[in-house]
């Protein structure tokens, strides 16, 4: 199997976290994408949908799913999302696809992250992935700075904009003992924006894609 076989069958494997009626937070990503394909198959279809990027957006409603503003909803039942990393306490990287800040957002509305990844996402501990950041633009330099104080090297990605209109830096070298910690340490810098470190608002479950089928881990 490919590694987006994997990701389809982890998309379709999360229908089972969705009650038909209501509203569910989406995340953004080709994992993300598979499972928004399978969900519009489902014969009594979710409420809608808060979704994290403008990517996802039309993807939902190109289905004919209704996309909600997230200023609309107080709690959402679930949101599923993929991840670039994940370790054993559902501890995650997020960002790749450069919708860190709007899939925390929706992820803090949410009951349960339901992560949803293929085998290769799973690691002990994070930041072979580079850590994606998303900053305001005058502030790069200053984090790029403090970034490379605790061992981080912070590479701009190059002609990428969230969309929220910031510059994101990519952070390479790093790794993570203690995501929380860190993560909680980061968003104290000046200019952050968020930090692709999801510790606080980790994943409650894991669906991960394996030769062998869909393991589900719960933390
Ligand atoms: C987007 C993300 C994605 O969840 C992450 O990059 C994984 O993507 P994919 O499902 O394409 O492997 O955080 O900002």
């Amino acid at each position: 199997m490919t590694q987006d076989q994997l990701k389809a069958l982890v998309g379709q494997a999360a229908l089972q976290e969705v009650q038909p009626g209501t509203i569910i937070g989406v995340g953004t990503g080709s994992t993300v994408n598979h499972f928004i394909d399978a969900l519009a198959t489902m014969p009594r279809r979710v409420a809608g949908a808060v979704s994290s990027s403008a990517a996802t957006t039309a993807r939902l409603r190109a289905h004919g799913i209704a996309v909600l503003e997230a200023g609309e909803v107080e709690q959402l039942a679930v949101y599923i999302d993929g991840a670039d990393e994940i370790d054993g306490r559902g501890c995650m990287i997020k960002g790749g696809g450069a919708a860190l800040t709007r899939e925390k957002i929706v992820a803090n509305l949410a009951l349960r992250f339901v992560c949803i990844a293929d085998v290769s996402k799973r690691v002990d501990v994070l930041g072979r992935f580079p850590l994606p950041v998303e900053v305001i633009a005058m502030a790069a330099a200053q984090v790029a700075r403090r970034f490379e104080a605790i061992g981080g090297r912070a590479v701009l990605r190059d002609g990428v904009l969230t969309d929220n209109g910031h510059p994101l830096l990519d952070v390479h070298g790093l790794t993570i003992a203690d995501p929380l910690a860190l993560e909680m340490e980061i968003n104290q810098w000046p200019g952050m924006v968020s930090v692709g470190l999801f510790a606080r608002h980790r994943a409650q479950s894991c669906l991960l894609g394996t030769l062998g089928g869909v393991i589900r881990q719960d933390f």
